[in-house]
């Protein structure tokens, strides 16, 4: 999830309603301060590293770049850099980096050049088949100087209008993303063409907006709303030409089409939050895109896993005996859903524990365990201590983190990063179904190493993930259901989440979740343990919370939930649509699509979020920032 941002205002115009950059008169530097204003805004997205091109300054030759990559202070080392930046450009892109292919690093910072320097381009996505690529164009000459699969768009393009120059840049573009699988949001510029920035899209998400004498585009709207209010959007395979108070869009065939208008009356405040109360709402929104970057070119057709950073050959990986997962909160959670899918098809025993408790044992380790450190900030003190211990006892580590580079990351044997983007709310919501996806996708790949699962049960467990975003988009959609369930329990003091096998991680979670944000008593318990203490709690109206949907222990659980009703408990049952024996038992129904049961956490776990986080607006609590907690604990 990287940044974009884009101004293309033509040389001369006034620059109405643009920022001018402070001390220069007539706003002739607008196109510098619309870049690194926007950038400011969109730094949320990512700050591994920023970067700019300008085009046409009248005192500059050609384009003119500036990248810097130094984590938090990358936008204020560009920012010095740019005071030596000619004067008057008529167009430019701007990028913040949230890592994905490639360190944090200059060399890898946007815009990427091609091997003219005349071209630069901004890229937000991913591009699967960057590899194949790139040995074309270095076959054909090319000299690519990063990491990155986004330099290879530059000179995939370069190569394009090379071959065609009638083409125009805008061709070039077009025939460069009929070879590109993935998803991608791109501004290109070239000196040749001074007033033209060509943009286009696949998945990653891109806005234009429009003012009498300049055009903008970025990756969402507080990037440029103090310059317009006034915005199109481009959908997927289209390509926009935007000049000075102008954009024309194309369909992938090239028929010029109208581009969807969007006048926005929001504040600046609001847009940041994409129009959600707050970070959290937009966060569990968020989810089905996170769910399925983090699926996107993992498992390839073959069986191969795709990890990010790998010292752990595919021979080690086979010799894996055991699995022993460290982690904390929802981490922790979502390890233990992993832990079923890894018996089940890797057929390896999976050991789980706490990552603080992990520490003070005397684990049983050895070459042959794989050592799982699942933390979405790569920072948490008490995961990156177990993993080091583990390192140390001669057990492989694997790392799933959302952070590039982060400190377990750096320590790792191997990583397999989430792709769910930066993260505010401190409650985890899209980076906890990133991680149970990254867990399953390992999962199928042990199957598959270590033979357990035939490749055509594989790909058929590949098809069913493939669905998942899907789902999760379908559960949110009933989020407006799931506040009227929480609103008619609003006044109960305390909760009890039950779930039976991959159910009970999920009422775990639930359970946190609630505890976390509405401050209220809440506990989970595997349903088949309540009778052996925790039904002692029931009493008349006591609102007990139970994932029922259809996996192989669903009448089990009933038999728990009965239990529960027998002695006056209100039931509130997570279950399957349109499961109306299921409903019949619940006072109230909490519905999610169907799923292969081994991902139905996933699906499962997003209306128990949306619960928790009804609940706690109806008390009146900061969603974003509940108390006494923090987002990466540092500290043991
Ligand atoms: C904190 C956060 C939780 C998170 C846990 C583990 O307690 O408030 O939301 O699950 O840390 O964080 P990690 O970054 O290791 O996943």
């Amino acid at each position: 999830m990287c940044g974009i941002i884009g101004i293309t205002r033509g040389p001369g115009t006034a620059g109405r309603g643009t920022d001018a950059q402070p001390g220069e008169g007539g706003g002739v530097d607008q196109v510098l301060g619309v870049l690194l204003e926007g950038l400011a805004r969109l730094e949320y997205r990512g700050y591994d590293s920023a970067g700019l091109a300008l085009v046409g300054p009248p005192d500059g030759d050609g384009m003119w770049r500036a990248r810097a990559a130094n984590g938090i202070r990358s936008l204020d080392d560009l920012t010095k850099r740019a005071e030596s930046a000619p004067r008057g450009a008529t167009a430019g892109i701007g990028h913040t980096r949230w890592a994905t292919h490639g360190r944090p690093s200059e060399e890898n910072a946007h815009p990427h050049a091609d091997c003219s320097g005349r071209m630069a381009l901004v890229h937000n996505g991913i591009i699967e088949n960057h590899i194949e690529l790139a040995d074309e164009l270095i076959a054909e000459g090319h000299l690519l100087e990063s990491e990155t699969d986004s330099e290879v768009l530059a000179h995939l393009i370069e190569s394009r209008l090379a071959a065609d120059p009638g083409t125009g840049l805008t061709g070039a573009v077009r025939a460069a993303l009929g070879r590109v699988r993935g998803a991608f949001a791109l501004a290109v510029v070239h000196s040749d063409q001074p007033d033209l920035i060509v943009a286009a899209r696949r998945v990653s998400p891109l806005l234009m907006g429009l003012a009498d004498d300049a055009t903008f585009l970025a990756s969402d709207i507080p990037a440029i709303l103090g310059h317009t209010r006034d915005f199109f959007v481009l959908e997927d395979d289209e390509i926009a030409e935007l000049r000075p108070g102008s954009i024309r869009v194309t369909a992938p065939d090239g028929t010029e089409v109208d581009p969807a208008p969007l006048h926005v009356d929001w504040d600046l405040d609001a847009a940041r939050k994409d129009g959600y109360p707050d970070f959290m709402s937009k966060e569990i929104h968020e989810q089905p895109r996170a769910v399925a970057d983090t699926l996107l070119d993992r498992l390839l057709p073959d069986g191969t896993l795709v990890l990010d950073e790998v010292r752990i050959t595919n021979e080690e990986f086979r010799a894996i005996n055991k699995v022993f997962i460290v982690a904390c909160g929802s981490s922790y959670h979502a390890g233990l859903m992993a832990k079923y899918a890894i018996e089940h098809w890797a057929r390896l025993p999976v050991e789980i524990d706490i990552a603080s408790e992990f520490r003070y044992r005397n684990p049983v380790l050895d070459e042959h365990t794989l050592v799982i450190g699942v933390s979405q900030s790569g920072e948490t003190v008490d995961t990156f201590q177990a993993i080091r211990e583990a390192g140390k006892l001669g057990a492989k580590v694997l790392v799933i983190s959302n952070v590039l580079d982060s400190s377990m990351a750096r320590e790792a044997d191997a990583v397999l990063y989430t792709r769910a983007g930066p993260e505010i709310g401190v409650a985890a919501t899209k980076t906890h179904l990133a991680q149970i996806t990254a867990l399953e996708i390992l999962a199928l790949y042990l199957a598959q190493a270590r033979e357990t699962l035939s490749p055509a049960d594989a790909r058929a467990m590949l098809g069913a993930m493939g669905v998942l975003p899907d789902k999760v988009a379908t559960a949110l959609e009933r989020a407006s259901d799931v506040e009227a369930v929480a609103e008619a329990y609003r006044d109960s003091p305390s909760f009890i989440f039950l779930g039976r096998q991959v159910g009970y991680p999920v009422a775990l979670e639930g359970a946190l979740k609630l505890k976390e944000l509405s401050y209220l008593r809440a506990e989970g318990f595997p349903a088949g343990e309540l009778k052996h203490g925790p039904i002692a709690l029931v009493e008349e109206g006591t609102v007990v919370i139970g994932v029922a949907t259809r996996t192989p222990v669903w009448e089990k659980m009933m038999g728990n939930v009965a239990e529960v009703k027998s002695r006056g408990a209100t039931v509130v049952l997570v279950a399957n649509d349109g499961d109306e024996e299921t409903a019949r038992h619940a006072d109230a129904v909490l519905w999610v699509p169907e799923t292969e049961y081994l991902f139905a956490p996933i699906v499962d776990v997003v209306p128990l979020q949306l619960f928790a986080y009804s609940l706690a607006r109806l008390h009146g609590h900061d969603v974003d920032r509940p108390r006494n907690l923090a987002k990466t604990v540092t500290v043991e």
